[in-house]
């Protein structure tokens, strides 16, 4: 029998590609073909942008054993070890959870939303964040720890998708998790930690920022259908979520540090691009109520002592 072949051709992770990316450049009814939505009487969503996020996805794919070269040493010291351990054991529950909970949601949105172009679409995110738990159990194979769900932040997901709202509920609750995860990735990278997890933090961030697009198509949409009541589940909902966040974090600011990452800064970009969001589905400013971030109480000398013994 012949040898499995594991690698595949080259795709561009930066824009759609292959001959019929060019083709549709300059060809109308090929774009007309491709790009329009299914004929649906009463959508309730932006279907024309949500099929075109279908084909940006489609065309960005990429496969971690072929993308990340594996192959490369990881030096770390002890205590950098652990902690890093820890971090990307944390990370990975949650992108774990995020896998569950869109399998769990997808059939729920679609229903909800009557649109077979959200069922492509979110069919490709499930695949993205399958891929995305597949390479960071790989990494932490690497970092020499086993990879391993952490019950204690189970209840993330469920706080996420429950309840009379709870497509709204997993639709909001995501868009802080993908900000999440996308400063705690960009942080990462510029901590400079290994090259392995570089390369992983690279192609994370493309995905997740087409998810977060996702959620800027659909979520002004939704946010002007929901009822008052259906605001004020959102609102507690979401303030649970990142009181919740904010406490782990306060908890692990002192090992956040000794790898580089500020915990403060962090979360401030966190809120601001999710107030940002917000402000943009067109509700006011203090529609969210935000969880207070403590100042930081990592002192300034343990602070530089960190950023010497790490690099
Ligand atoms: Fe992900
Ligand atoms: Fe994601």
């Amino acid at each position: 029998m012949d040898e499995l072949d594991l690698r595949t051709q080259d795709i561009s992770t930066q824009t759609p590609s292959g001959a019929s990316g060019f083709l549709l450049q300059s060809n109308p009814e090929l774009q007309k073909l491709f790009f329009s939505p299914t004929e649906n009487e009463n959508p309730k969503v932006n279907e024309a942008k949500i099929r075109r996020l279908y084909l940006q996805a489609a065309s960005q794919q990429w496969y971690a054993p072929q993308r990340i070269n594996f192959d490369q040493e990881i030096t770390l010291d002890d205590e950098s070890r652990r902690i890093w351990q820890k971090f990307i054991t944390i990370f990975y529950t949650l992108e774990k959870m995020g896998l569950n909970v869109i399998q769990n949601m997808m059939v729920k949105a679609v229903r909800k939303y009557k649109s077979e172009e959200m069922a492509f679409y979110l069919s490709a995110q499930t695949f993205d964040e399958a891929r995305h738990v597949f390479a960071i159990e790989s990494y932490l194979r690497k970092l020499g720890a086993p990879p391993k769900y952490q019950w204690r932040y189970h209840v993330l997901g469920q706080a996420a998708s429950v309840g009379a709202f709870r497509v709204e509920n997993w639709l909001f609750s995501t868009l802080f998790s993908e900000n999440f995860a996308s400063a705690f990735i960009r942080r990462a990278r510029q901590a400079n930690i290994d090259p392995i997890g570089n390369e992983l933090c690279k192609y994370l961030l493309v995905d997740e920022s087409r998810h977060l697009h996702f959620l800027h198509i659909v979520l002004p949409d939704i946010m002007d259908r929901l009822s008052m009541f259906g605001k004020a589940y959102v609102k507690a909902a979401q303030y649970f979520i990142m009181k919740f966040s904010t406490s782990v974090l306060e908890a692990v600011e002192k090992e956040a540090t000794h790898v580089g990452i500020d915990r403060v800064a962090m979360l401030e970009e966190v809120f601001e691009n999710v107030e940002k969001a917000y402000e943009g589905f067109g509700v006011s400013r203090d529609f969210l109520w935000f969880p207070k971030i403590n100042p930081s109480r990592v002192s300034p000398t343990h602070r530089i002592l960190a950023s010497e013994l790490s690099h």
